[in-house]
């Protein structure tokens, strides 16, 4: 997926949106990697003060849930390829120094600073993970720690198996659904070998499968669409443009579902 074409979605259709985060699905991935932090005692006002990098920190949720629940000082900083986002984190976050780029540059900034936590959460759709793992260790000082969130393409099972009924694609294209190359990596066991050839010693690793209920087609736009789930693959297919008569049939072949994300949340340290 084109960078460009990302970078216009977060700005133009998500950042407005994104904190409602519908059914909760960020904020409660985002409060279970805290815990993972917690239980690992990082977040003790004993520490000294913990400087954080967040790739992809958008609206800043992650910092500021951070900040509010750690007794250790927290110094923000992120990149970001949206503009829009950004801004909403600075809102949040008077403090945070930012930089707006594709984390893919990520060597050309904060060049003379080593972080004791650097944060990819839901970005690595965008930021392939074999790219970024060395360069995460080069960022982080001895110690350091990598907090990885990401949803893995074995998320969605049901709505990729209704989307690949035969009246779908007469309606909307031949492609079957291709969610390869939208979200990855595809399991656990990859994050896990991925950190672990790059010199990361895992602390905690888990795969959370929250439930997600789409009673019907308007509130699978609001979550996929606006809550920037599955903006891409929505655009692609024109889904976001779906006329009256077209929603109607896929509330009546598609909807109500129940399914499930599969999001892999790891724990990992720079070893020595
Ligand atoms: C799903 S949001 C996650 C935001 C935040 N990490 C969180 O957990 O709430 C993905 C974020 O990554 C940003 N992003 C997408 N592609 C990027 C890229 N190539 N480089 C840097 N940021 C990118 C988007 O602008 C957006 O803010």
């Amino acid at each position: 997926m084109e960078s460009a074409v990302i970078q216009r979605q977060y700005d133009d259709v998500i950042a407005a949106q994104y904190d409602h985060d519908p059914q909760n699905t960020t904020s409660n991935s985002l409060n279970r990697a805290l815990n993972h932090l917690e239980a690992a005692g990082l977040l003790s006002g004993l520490l000294p003060a913990m400087k954080v990098l967040d790739i992809g920190m958008g609206t800043g949720m992650f910092l500021a849930k951070l900040r509010a629940r750690s007794a250790r000082l927290i110094e923000p900083c992120g990149i970001d390829i949206s503009r829009q986002m950004a801004a909403i984190a600075h809102q949040k976050l008077p403090d945070l120094i930012s930089a707006i780029d594709d984390g893919v540059n990520l060597d050309q900034h904060f060049c003379e600073e080593r972080f004791d936590l650097v944060a990819t959460h839901f970005v690595t759709g965008f930021v392939p993970i074999e790219h970024i793992a060395p360069r995460i260790f080069a960022k982080l000082d001895t110690g350091g720690v990598w907090s990885f969130v990401g949803g893995t393409t074995a998320g969605y099972r049901e709505l990729q198996r209704r989307a690949a009924h035969p009246l779908i694609k007469l309606l909307f294209g031949s492609k079957p659904p291709n969610l390869q190359g939208m979200i990855c990596p595809n399991s656990e066991r990859e994050v896990v070998d991925v950190l672990e050839k790059n010199g990361f010693e895992i602390l905690t690793s888990e795969t959370y499968e929250p439930e997600l209920q789409f009673p019907d087609f308007r509130t699978f736009i609001d979550f996929a669409y606006h809550g920037g789930w599955l903006t891409p693959f929505v655009e692609e297919i024109g889904l976001h443009k779906a006329k009256k008569w077209q929603q109607a049939i896929l509330n009546a072949l598609v909807f109500p579902v129940v399914d499930h994300h599969n999001i892999v949340l790891t724990l990992a340290r720079r070893s020595a």
